[in-house]
Order: structure tokens, then C-alpha cells, then sequence
């Protein structure tokens, strides 16, 4: 955003040099960034800048009052437990697209670079968005997922669940029972109009639940997965996060994502606990039949109504494919497999040192600063998503 137009919209007490001394400070904390390559004199938000507000509006909304230790480094997204007034914990998911920029990758590197910051900046809150009406949309029906909390432009925030994914998991009393809940979930998904898209074992969180102490909150899922075990002690529900990449069953590559989905499972399932299941399938032909049987409400309908548009759905799509094959890529110069970096889990070593070769130069990573929500120094959302607009038209973005 030029400098002139910062000072046209803020309306700052102080004319040019209040505008300017609060603009120096911003800068020094690293919430905007002066335009390098610009033929103009102006100001870039930053991803800290970002953090900042989406923070802001999460403590003026008393969903967050503190922020702990981060949980998990995906490769899109920053996870990381924060806790209300009343010190209880929940996650804060903050999407990250275009932190995939590869220093090894060198056919996109280049074409990374030309990606204005911006526009991954509004790519990102996309990502949200989705996530968010996908979790609500999901938990209406009773779906085992997150609680969806709230949603601040790159972030969201959701319940905590205290449960490890099923890639930590070494070993289950009934691999078969487990299995057929996971293939349940992925059919109910489909009766309901989707397909999840990334149905993998660091997407699934395995909850322990001794059927004695009944939680009134959990023991709806468990009810919902009649767990064969009756004589272990233990009953493990799936709980399914991470929907930014979800699907349409009327999607033109459906059959794709939901063979995919389905493989994972049995791939996981076969190398970790030498399962192999003796019903073939399920099969996308026959899930299709099934959607909207017996009256389950079209949760891809009901996303799009919710104001997910088509068209911002497109957009992400075509932006999240980018990053796959980005990651595919490397991943192949690596010599392993995109969904499965043994060892280090989601975190990729190359991670700490993007934000220097992404074209987001000076661009602080991971800065969480719990904002006083007292101060009367960021204007109102509405305002600001007008600012932010308006800097991605400045772009041409
Ligand atoms: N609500 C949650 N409760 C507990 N752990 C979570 C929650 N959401 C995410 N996580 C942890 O963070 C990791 C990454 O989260 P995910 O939503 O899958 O992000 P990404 O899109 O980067 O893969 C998960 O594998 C899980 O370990
Ligand atoms: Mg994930």
C-alpha cells in the first residue's frame, strides 16, 4: 500500500508524522515491511502483521487469551495450543500456504518468487475459511471432528484433542475393528457428498476412551463406532482434522481422491499392522450411490451456502495442487514419499530457512504476540479487510 494512501486511510491524529512514526513502529516490530521493488514509497503486511490481527481479533473475541508452545509444523500450517481466560487449552491453526517454496526445488523456485507475499497471504485465509466451514458443516452432523470455535482470517481455532495421531500409534488391540471404522467414516464422508482428500494416518487422532468413565461429549462418537472389543478395556475413536483440501463427491476427479483416501488407509494398515482386509474396496461407483441415501444432508451444498463460494473453492484448489507437486518434487529429489518423510513426521528441515528465500525477505517466521486487546490502535475488522483488499487490487495480485 503506498505510503499516501496509508496516510489518506488511517486517519491518524498527527497528520504525515504521526502517520509516519506509527509506521516506523509497526516496521521496527516487524508487522509490515517497506515495498522493495515498488515504484512507489509503501508498506507491505507481514505474515507477523497477519498473526497480529487475526490474534487480535481471537483475544477481543476472549477465544484466546494466551499462547503456549507450538504443536506441530505442517507443511501449509502452524499448529499451536493457546488457552482462553478461563485456562482452557485449544488449538490455533494457522494456515501457511506458500511456505513450500523449495531452495532445492528449481524449476519453481523462480516462479515462487513472482507470487506477490499477498496473495498466499489471501490463499491462506482461504484455506481458513474452508477449514472452518467444513468443521461446522461436519460437526452439525455429528461427524467426529474438532469443535470449530472460531475463524480469523489465516487462522482458526478449534478444540484440543488430547489424542495422538495414528501415525504414533505402534500398535491396537483390533486392527481389523479400527480399519473398518476408518473405511465407515470414508462411506459416511461420501453418503454425505464428500471425500476428505487427505485421509492419512497424521490427519486421524486416535482417541483412548475407557467405556467406564462415560464423557458425555466423547461418548457420542464412541456409541457411533460399536466397537467390537468388548473385552478390551480400551475404545479408540477417530477423530478427523484437517479439511482445507475436502472434496465434492461430484468433484470431475472424485473417483481419484476417493481411491486415494480408501489406498492410504490400507497402505498405513498393511505396513503398520500387517492388516490386510478381505473385502475389496469400497469402491467409488457403489459410494456415489449412496450420497444423499436415507436423507444425509449434502454437506458440500450446505459449505457453499455457507458463503465458501464455488469460485473461492477454485481458487484454493488450484493453489493447494501447486504446493503438492511442489512437494511432490521434492520429495522425489529426496528420494521418499510426500505423505510419509520417516523419522521427523510433518517437519521438514528445510523449513527454518524458507522464509529467507521465498521472496518474503525481512518477513519475521512464527511471531505470536498475544495483542492487548484493549489498544485502540487497530481499527476494526471490516476496515481493515477493506485495506487488505485493496492492497492485493494495488498488486494487480
Ligand atoms: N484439534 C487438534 N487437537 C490436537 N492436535 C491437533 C489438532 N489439530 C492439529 N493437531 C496436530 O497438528 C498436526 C497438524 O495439523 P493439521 O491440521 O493436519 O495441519 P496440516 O494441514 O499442516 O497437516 C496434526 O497431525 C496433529 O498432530
Ligand atoms: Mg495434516
Amino acid at each position: 500500500m503506498p505510503t499516501t494512501l496509508i496516510e489518506k486511510l488511517s486517519r491518524l491524529k498527527g497528520g504525515a508524522s504521526g502517520v509516519h512514526k506509527s509506521i516506523s513502529a509497526l516496521a521496527k516490530a516487524g508487522l509490515i515491511a517497506r515495498l522493495k521493488d515498488a515504484k512507489y514509497d509503501g508498506y507491505r503486511l507481514t505474515y507477523g502483521g497477519l498473526d497480529y490481527l487475526a490474534l487480535h481479533t481471537h483475544s477481543s473475541r476472549k477465544h484466546v487469551y494466551s499462547v503456549g508452545s507450538q504443536v506441530g509444523v505442517g507443511k501449509e500450517s502452524d499448529i499451536v495450543i493457546v488457552a482462553d481466560d478461563k485456562g482452557t487449552q485449544k488449538i490455533l491453526k494457522i494456515h501457511r500456504l506458500g511456505r513450500i517454496s523449495f531452495r532445492t526445488v528449481k524449476a519453481n523456485r523462480d516462479y515462487l518468487k513472482n507470487r506477490p507475499a499477498a496473495s498466499w497471504m489471501h490463499l491462506s485465509r482461504l484455506a481458513a475459511m474452508k477449514e472452518f466451514a467444513f468443521m461446522q458443516a461436519l460437526k452439525e452432523e455429528g461427524f467426529p471432528v474438532p469443535d470449530p470455535i472460531a475463524q480469523s482470517r489465516h487462522t482458526v481455532v478449534m478444540s484440543l484433542i488430547d489424542a495422538p495421531p495414528l501415525r504414533q500409534v505402534s500398535t491396537v488391540p483390533d486392527p481389523a475393528s479400527l480399519y473398518a471404522d476408518l473405511i465407515s467414516l470414508i462411506l459416511r464422508l461420501a453418503k454425505h457428498g464428500l471425500i476428505h482428500g487427505d485421509f492419512n494416518e497424521f490427519n486421524i487422532l486416535i482417541l483412548e476412551e475407557t467405556p467406564s468413565k462415560s464423557d458425555p461429549e466423547e461418548g457420542k462418537d464412541a456409541q457411533q463406532q460399536e466397537q467390537g472389543g468388548k473385552e478390551e478395556s480400551v475404545v479408540l475413536t477417530p477423530i478427523l482434522i484437517d479439511f482445507p483440501q475436502m472434496v465434492s463427491m461430484d468433484h470431475q476427479n472424485a473417483e481419484m481422491y476417493f481411491d486415494r483416501d480408501v489406498n492410504c488407509i490400507k497402505t498405513f494398515f498393511k505396513k503398520r499392522f500387517h492388516f490386510v482386509s478381505t473385502v475389496p474396496g469400497p469402491f467409488y461407483k457403489d459410494a456415489k450411490k449412496t450420497v444423499g441415501r436415507d436423507g444425509a444432508k449434502r454437506l458440500d451444498a450446505s459449505v457453499e451456502a455457507s458463503g465458501f463460494t464455488k469460485k473461492m473453492a477454485k481458487e484454493l484448489e488450484a493453489a493447494i495442487r501447486e504446493q503438492q507437486a511442489i512437494a511432490a518434487e521434492k520429495a522425489a529429489e529426496k528420494g521418499t514419499s510426500p505423505a510419509s518423510d520417516d523419522g521427523d513426521d510433518d517437519l521438514d528441515e528445510d523449513d527454518s530457512s524458507e522464509g529467507e528465500d521465498s521472496g518474503q525477505e525481512e518477513e519475521p517466521q512464527n511471531v505470536f504476540i498475544v495483542p492487548n486487546s484493549n489498544s485502540d490502535m487497530v481499527p476494526e475488522d471490516d476496515k481493515l479487510e477493506a485495506m487488505e483488499g485493496l492492497s492485493l487490487r494495488e498488486r494487480g495480485a
